[in-house]
């Protein structure tokens, strides 16, 4: 329920992708928001009132004149308990409009007259024509001057078959905009790489040795520091996770790729902050077959020989420059004990502990961050909830490190 509580007034104009925002309503409100729909008439040209208020649980409202509020006064009293306005598909009139201060229809006179302090946010959507048009460049610069936060647009295929800017972001990219708006700027401006899932060491072609993890935790952490103003990029080791919205993901499969692509990126980017929530094999096979082993007799048991990996985070906290690392432990027990061992081996300034069999594919877990100064809990909770703790925590560290 990322949206408990939140009044969002959802001002839909004129185009196809009206349809898609159906969907959007849903998602809004399966998350807690209470959805405030207002149309304006060309919208209802595309997906009809009756729909949005079916989906939003709300009375719809297109009309400025509308007598069924009160003072009939619906262009202030839609807004005053709202927590976001989102313009969900925003035309290319209705940029004009916005960008011009135009009060023509309720939907427009509804966004002059909010108060300063609530946030609008606008899905522009339109042909790639009228998109890169110079009135509609020069009205976007002048929406964003003004703090309207644009969600998109995105390259991609168009109803009208042509191809190019314009198109409107998907519902649930528009969802994770809308989260993260309500989430605390703690890390804007920084650089962030982290990384995520198991690592998959080959025996042949076909077999392997992996681990339990799932990635959650740390696909949950990329999305955190994301919603958080972070750039954030994802090195992951084999899940079957979507990544998260916003965040740029590598993939990787074995530990060696892992240490390879983290190291590759700490040159690209020069990263403020590593957090290495992966977890890596200790060892893999030094003699790994090229071909597929097989079981030619009862007795040819093959006889796997291990050797060390890179150990990605330790290497990572003694370089010259290192970024501020953060560390995983999963332990099995005395995790009080292990994790502040840990730490001190591993030469970092916060290592998060968890024990590994209570979490490992698991919606939610618990936390111990160890740092120089003891060790702070975050109860059990599910993964997200934790994920934005831990970035809260973070931040504060961050800021005084
Ligand atoms: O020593 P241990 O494997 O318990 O340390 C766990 C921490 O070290 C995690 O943050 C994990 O991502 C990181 N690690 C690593 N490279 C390895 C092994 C662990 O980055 N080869």
């Amino acid at each position: 329920m990322r949206l408990a509580g939140k009044k969002i007034v959802l001002g839909m104009t004129g185009g196809i992708a009206c349809y898609k925002i159906a969907e959007l309503t849903r998602m809004l409100g399966k998350a807690g928001a209470d959805v405030q729909v207002v149309m304006t008439q060309a919208a209802t040209q595309f997906i009809t009132p009756v729909t949005m208020q079916a989906l939003s649980g709300n009375t719809v409202f297109a009309d400025q004149w509308d007598t069924r509020i009160p003072n009939n006064m619906p262009h202030i009293d839609l807004t005053r308990d709202a927590d976001a306005i989102v313009i969900a598909p925003c035309s290319t009139d209705f940029m004009s409009k916005l960008a011009h201060g135009a009060c023509d229809d309720l939907l427009s006179t509804l966004c002059i007259a909010r108060p300063s302090g609530i946030p609008l946010l606008i899905a522009p959507a339109m042909n790639v024509e009228m998109w890169q048009n110079a009135a509609t460049q020069r009205n976007a610069t002048l929406i964003k001057a003004d703090g309207i936060q644009m969600m998109g647009p995105v390259s991609g295929e168009q109803a009208c078959g042509e191809t190019g800017m314009g198109r409107m972001l998907e519902p649930d990219q528009l969802f994770s905009e809308i989260v993260a708006t309500f989430q605390k700027k703690s890390l804007t401006g920084k650089q962030i790489l982290i990384t995520a899932g198991p690592t998959f060491e080959p025996i042949d072609p076909v077999r392997g040795i992996t681990n339990l993890s799932s990635g959650k935790m740390g696909y949950a952490i990329a999305q955190a520091a994301w919603e958080a103003g972070a750039q954030v990029t994802l090195v992951s080791g084999p899940t079957a996770l979507s990544a998260p919205y916003g965040v740029r993901r590598i993939h990787v499969q074995t530990a060696q790729q892992m240490h390879d692509a983290v190291m590759t990126q700490l040159q690209i980017q020069n990263p403020q902050v590593f957090i290495a929530v992966a977890a890596v094999a200790d060892w893999r096979v030094a003699n790994a077959s090229d071909q597929k082993l097989k079981k030619t007799s009862e007795s040819n048991t093959p006889q796997l020989k291990f050797i060390q990996n890179p150990d990605i985070l330790a290497l990572v906290a003694a370089l010259p420059n290192a970024p501020y690392c953060v560390g995983f432990a999963a332990e099995s027990e005395n995790l009080l004990q292990y994790g502040a061992a840990k730490r001190v081996k591993k030469n970092i300034p916060l290592l998060v502990g968890n024990i590994g069999h209570h979490t490992f594919g698991k919606e939610d877990n618990e936390l111990v961050l160890f740092d120089a100064n003891g060790y702070v809990q975050l109860p059990r909770a599910d993964k997200q909830t934790l994920a934005i703790q831990l970035i809260d925590e973070l931040a504060q560290r961050l800021v005084s490190a």
